[in-house]
């Protein structure tokens, strides 16, 4: 029996992907920037057995028909490359709340590749880690590694030079992430379907992927110097711009919640203050403020000081997928 168990953290993108340029690829249209989180995790177990005549898939402990597909497809991607046909059960579990607002498709997958990939004995290198990844979930090929990480967007049609590598590992810049949980219903539009809808629809769509270069390398620039304000300015414009574009989309996706939008002054107030503070926003209401160690605990009474947020995570930055069994 071939079994493997691997761990992987949510990240967040400061530059967002929003867009696909190849929907059977899954290989976006613009690059991302974005931070790998410690303290939430997902840990997948995944145990390859003879006896099986289907892939099993279990998240917290349920199966979970939603999901089953898109596992199965990115498993049998590794089956492939190993060239065996054997089903497998794969157990999933993830240590933040569901409908928390943290992304547990990137988790869960950077964990699924990096999991089958050991139980197959395969030894793939993190690039081609991060394209499988990418497969199952544009974001969770980022999650294959720790700190500041870019998803290239790439040029090949096959792909395979569309990965993630790192730009700084977490502790060379430990900033911190406070999380504002506004909702925990399931959002009605998620980002599949969310940024397909926007690229067929909005007549801004151009305009996003046209500027996405500048926004990567004025936040490359930004990483690299360690500049707290120019990594601000360059985060909350993407995250506006993708929110702007998906506004813009025929019907309109409006992820916010009222909550959100007081969220965003409160933070533009403490930063106009001096704190070192940004926010940005994903496919639904959280919102998520990135900030100096020092500047936690005041950003925290802002976030639990705003009617509508239900609760609020701390995490730090932490690192890539990893074998943990
Ligand atoms: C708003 O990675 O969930 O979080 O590739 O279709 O699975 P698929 O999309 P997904 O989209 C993430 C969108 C985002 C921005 C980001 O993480 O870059």
């Amino acid at each position: 029996m071939k079994q493997a168990t691997a761990l992987a953290h949510p990240n967040i993108a400061l530059v967002k992907y929003w867009g696909k340029r190849d929907t059977a690829l899954n290989l976006p249209a613009v690059g991302s920037i974005s931070i790998t989180l410690d303290t939430l995790h997902t840990k997948t177990k995944v145990r390859f057995d003879e006896t099986l005549d289907s892939d099993v898939f279990l998240l917290d402990g349920a199966s979970n028909a939603g999901e089953t597909r898109r596992v199965v497809d990115c498993l049998s991607l590794l089956r492939e490359i190993a060239g065996v046909q054997t089903h497998a059960e794969v157990r999933s579990e993830n240590s933040f709340p569901t409908g928390s607002g943290l992304a547990s498709s990137a988790s869960g997958f950077a964990a699924l590749v990096v999991a089958a990939d050991a139980a197959l004995d395969l030894g793939l290198d993190q690039s081609r880690l991060s394209e499988l990844a990418r497969r199952g979930s544009g974001s969770a090929a980022r999650s294959v590694l720790g700190g500041f990480v870019e998803l290239h967007h790439g040029e090949w049609e096959d792909g395979a030079d569309c990965i993630a590598t790192s730009l700084l590992d977490a502790a060379e810049w430990p900033l911190a992430v406070t999380v504002g949980v506004i909702s925990r219903k399931a959002k009605k539009v998620g980002s599949t379907a969310g940024m397909e809808l926007t690229r067929e629809t909005s007549s801004y769509y151009s305009a996003w992927v046209d500027g996405a270069e500048a926004d990567l390398l004025a936040a490359r620039v930004a990483i690299v110097e360690r500049d707290f304000q120019k990594l601000a300015d360059v985060s909350e414009l993407s995250c506006l711009k993708m929110h702007a574009l998906a506004m813009s989309s025929q019907p309109g996706l409006m992820y916010w919640h009222g909550a959100t939008v007081e969220g965003i002054h409160r933070i533009r107030q403490l930063r106009r203050g001096g704190h070192a503070v940004f926010f940005t926003i994903d496919a639904g209401p959280q919102l998520k403020v990135i900030s100096t160690p020092e500047a936690v605990a005041t950003v925290t009474d802002a976030l639990s000081d705003i009617s509508g947020v239900q609760d609020v995570l701390l995490t730090g930055l932490g690192e890539g997928a990893r074998v943990v069994d």
